[in-house]
C-alpha cells in the first residue's frame, strides 16, 4: 500500500526517516544484503546495466550516493574500486550509523556520511562526478526538486545512475507470488521443518507498521525520461531488470518471511539463492535484451550533465 495521496511531503519524509530508523539494526539480514564477493557482482550488474556498460579502467572520483541506507550499493562500489571517494546521504540517521559501521569494519577509507534529504542537498555546485542510488527515488516527494539538486551538484560531463527503482506494472505483478506465497506458506514450513514465526514481522514495532507509507511513486519509463529531460540531462537511458528472478524473489521473501528466521534450514537457503541467481541469468541473458523496460519489476535509469 503506497503512501496517501493526500499525504503532505512532510508528513512522507517524517514517515521514512522514522521508518527506516527503527529498521536500520535488522535491515541487512531482512534483505539478504552482502557486502562479500555475491553482493559485488550484483551490484556490479546492476551499475553495468543503468550505464549501458562499464569501461575496463573506469573510475568515479567523487561520488555522491542518494539514500545509501546500509551501505549495499555503495559500499560494495567502493570496495570493488569503482568508486574513489563516497559521499553516503539518507534521510535516516540509523542507517547511516549501520552504513559507517560497515564501513569501518570493512576497513574502507573515503566513506563520509552526511545526513540529508534528497531535495535540499548540503553540497556546492559541481562537486561530484557520479550522483547514483538504488531504491530510493520511490520515497522522494518532490522529485523534480531532487533531480534540479543532482543536476546542480554534478560536475559537467558527471553521470546519474539510479537502479531498483518499482516499476507501475512490476508492482501489480509482484503481488501475485506475495498472495500465492502466503496461500503456500503453511505446507512449506511442514516441507522444511520451519517454525511459524510468533510475532509477524509487520507487527514487530510500531515504526515497522510504517513499511506502507514510504512508498510514494511507481514509474512508468516515460516518467523517468522525463525527469531526467527536464531536469537538462543528455543521453538518457532507462531499462528493465528482472522478471522471472523477482517474482521467484518474492514468493521466497514472502514463504520466509512466515518463519522463524533461523529454524529455516540451511540447505533451503542455499536452494533459494542458487534458483534466484540461475532465474537472474535468464532475465539478463534472455528477456531483458528483448522486452520493452515497463514489463520488469525494476527500473534502471542513467544520464549525463552536458559538459
Ligand atoms: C529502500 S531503502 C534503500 C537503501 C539502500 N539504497 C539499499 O539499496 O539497500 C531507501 C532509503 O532511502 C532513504 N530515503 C527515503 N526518503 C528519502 C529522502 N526524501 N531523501 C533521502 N533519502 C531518503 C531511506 O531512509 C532509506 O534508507
Amino acid at each position: 500500500m503506497p503512501a496517501s495521496p493526500t499525504a503532505t511531503p512532510e508528513h512522507i519524509k517524517d514517515v521514512n526517516t522514522r521508518y527506516h530508523d527503527a529498521a536500520a539494526e535488522d535491515y541487512d539480514a531482512k534483505w539478504g544484503i552482502d557486502f562479500g564477493g555475491v553482493g559485488q557482482r550484483q551490484v556490479r550488474l546492476k551499475l553495468v546495466k543503468a550505464l549501458g556498460g562499464i569501461e575496463g579502467d573506469q573510475r568515479f572520483g567523487d561520488a555522491l550516493e542518494i539514500g545509501s541506507g546500509t551501505g549495499y550499493f555503495s559500499l560494495n562500489l567502493v570496495q570493488l574500486g569503482l568508486i574513489e571517494r563516497l559521499t553516503a546521504t539518507d534521510i535516516s540517521p540509523g542507517m547511516l550509523k549501520r552504513l559507517a559501521a560497515t564501513a569501518e569494519a570493512l576497513d574502507l577509507e573515503d566513506v563520509t556520511t552526511v545526513t540529508t534529504e534528497a531535495e535540499r542537498l548540503p553540497f556546492a555546485d559541481e562537486s561530484f562526478d557520479l550522483v547514483f542510488g538504488h531504491a530510493v527515488l520511490h520515497h522522494i516527494p518532490d522529485l523534480d526538486r531532487a533531480f534540479a539538486e543532482f543536476r546542480r551538484v554534478l560536475r559537467p560531463g558527471g553521470m546519474i545512475a539510479f537502479a531498483g527503482e518499482p516499476s507501475r506494472y512490476g508492482e501489480r505483478l509482484a503481488t501475485l507470488p506475495k498472495r500465492t506465497g502466503l496461500l503456500v506458506a503453511p505446507a512449506w514450513r511442514r516441507l522444511v521443518g520451519a517454525r511459524t514465526r510468533a510475532v509477524a514481522e509487520a507487527d514487530q514495532s510500531h515504526d515497522h507498521s510504517l513499511e506502507g507509507e514510504v512508498d510514494v511513486h511507481a514509474f512508468a519509463p516515460a516518467d523517468l525520461r522525463r525527469l531526467l529531460g527536464e531536469a537538462g540531462f543528455e543521453q538518457p537511458r532507462v531499462g528493465g531488470e528482472e522478471l522471472l528472478a523477482n517474482a521467484w524473489g518474492w514468493g521466497l521473501r514472502t514463504v520466509e518471511s512466515s518463519a522463524e528466521p533461523e529454524s529455516i534450514p540451511f540447505r533451503w537457503r542455499r536452494f533459494a539463492f542458487s534458483s534466484y541467481i540461475a532465474l537472474q541469468k535468464v532475465d539478463t541473458s534472455v528477456l531483458e535484451p528483448h522486452l520493452p523496460a515497463e514489463l520488469f519489476y525494476n527500473l534502471l535509469v542513467s544520464a549525463r550533465k552536458p559538459a
